[in-house]
């Protein structure tokens, strides 16, 4: 029997790379986005890339916490689950919120991600040795590591929130390692570097905090990358036999097992994103 994936964000972009080169590799697919148009597409898609009928979409818009938890349960009431890919996400060069009112940054990049693995474990525990797989960012390193508030007071910049939320969502990554190692789930998480996605198509100067300014055609030219080779990571991150028994490892855009993203992360950081996450839980997903 083929082994059983979820990949959030799966119907485009590097999401989508992923869950076709997981269907070569044998796998069914289940990919989940908004747009039933481009879940069709994707679908064909996988299902090409297997040879068979390997592809699922499902519908849910999950910068909704309770959209996201919905979706949870009916994939958690199908059984047995080898592998969640947490995919979806992004950077917003203007500041907008959730149904629930959060900032979309924080619910795409770290809420949605950490409350839909919650309402999986169970079937991943079941499906062990199984791999969670959240997709992380080198934004990572332009985020101001401060969490006693939702946000930091100050303008918007979409490169530090997006850095600020893939840097909580790293912690709980470390955090749910451990928590899941006696049970045979290996967590990992996967940088796969800038590529030409619909995401970074749309950004402008206007993501970067003003010292970075200067820098931004170099940003911009790095971002052009073939969306593919993006998959690479996550795609090992899921599959790579050499990380069987290892886990809390994060992987760079070739790969290969790299600290650098998560070197800022001291125990007085990681308390304090534990407590602003479960403030923000209870507020917002209760
Ligand atoms: N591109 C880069 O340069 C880059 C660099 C580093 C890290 N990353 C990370 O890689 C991941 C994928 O990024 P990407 O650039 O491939 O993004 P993308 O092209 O914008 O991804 C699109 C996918 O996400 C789905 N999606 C977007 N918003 C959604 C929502 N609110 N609810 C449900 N599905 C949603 C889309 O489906 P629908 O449109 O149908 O909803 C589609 O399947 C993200 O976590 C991102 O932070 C990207």
């Amino acid at each position: 029997m083929s082994k059983k994936a979820v990949v959030t964000g799966g119907t485009g972009g590097i999401g989508l790379e992923t869950a076709v080169g997981l269907a070569a590799e044998g796998w069914d697919v289940t990919v989940v986005g908004r747009d039933a148009a481009r879940g069709d597409a994707a679908v064909a898609r996988i299902d090409a890339s297997a040879g068979r009928a390997a592809g699922r979409f499902l519908a849910a818009e999950l910068s909704s916490l309770a959209r996201t938890r919905a979706l949870g349960r009916r994939l958690a009431a199908e059984g047995p689950l080898d592998l969640l890919v947490n995919n979806a996400g992004g950077m917003w060069v203007t500041r907008w919120e959730s149904p629930e009112g959060v900032e979309a940054g924080i619910a795409l990049n770290h809420l949605s991600p950490y409350v839909l693995t919650e309402e999986l474990l169970d079937a991943l525990a079941a499906g062990a040795p199984s791999r969670i797989v959240n997709v992380t960012s080198s934004a990572v390193e332009a985020a101001q590591p401060v969490y006693d508030e939702m946000e930091p007071p100050g303008p918007y910049y979409g490169l530090a929130a997006t850095g600020r939320a893939k840097l909580a969502h790293l912690v709980h990554t470390l955090d749910l390692a451990e928590r899941m190692k006696p049970r045979g789930v290996s967590v990992f998480a996967a940088d796969p570097g800038p590529a030409d996605t619909a995401n970074a198509a749309a950004m402008t100067i206007d993501i970067l905090p003003p010292a970075m300014r200067p820098h931004w055609e170099m940003i911009r030219q790095a971002v052009s990358g073939p969306v593919p080779d993006a998959a690479r990571s996550p795609l090992a991150a899921a599959t790579d036999p050499a990380l069987e028994g290892s886990t809390g490892v994060v992987l760079d855009s070739d790969g290969r097992p790299d600290d650098k993203l998560t070197a800022p992360i001291t125990p007085e950081l990681a308390d304090a994103v534990r407590s602003w996450t479960a403030g923000l839980l209870a507020t917002y997903a209760s």
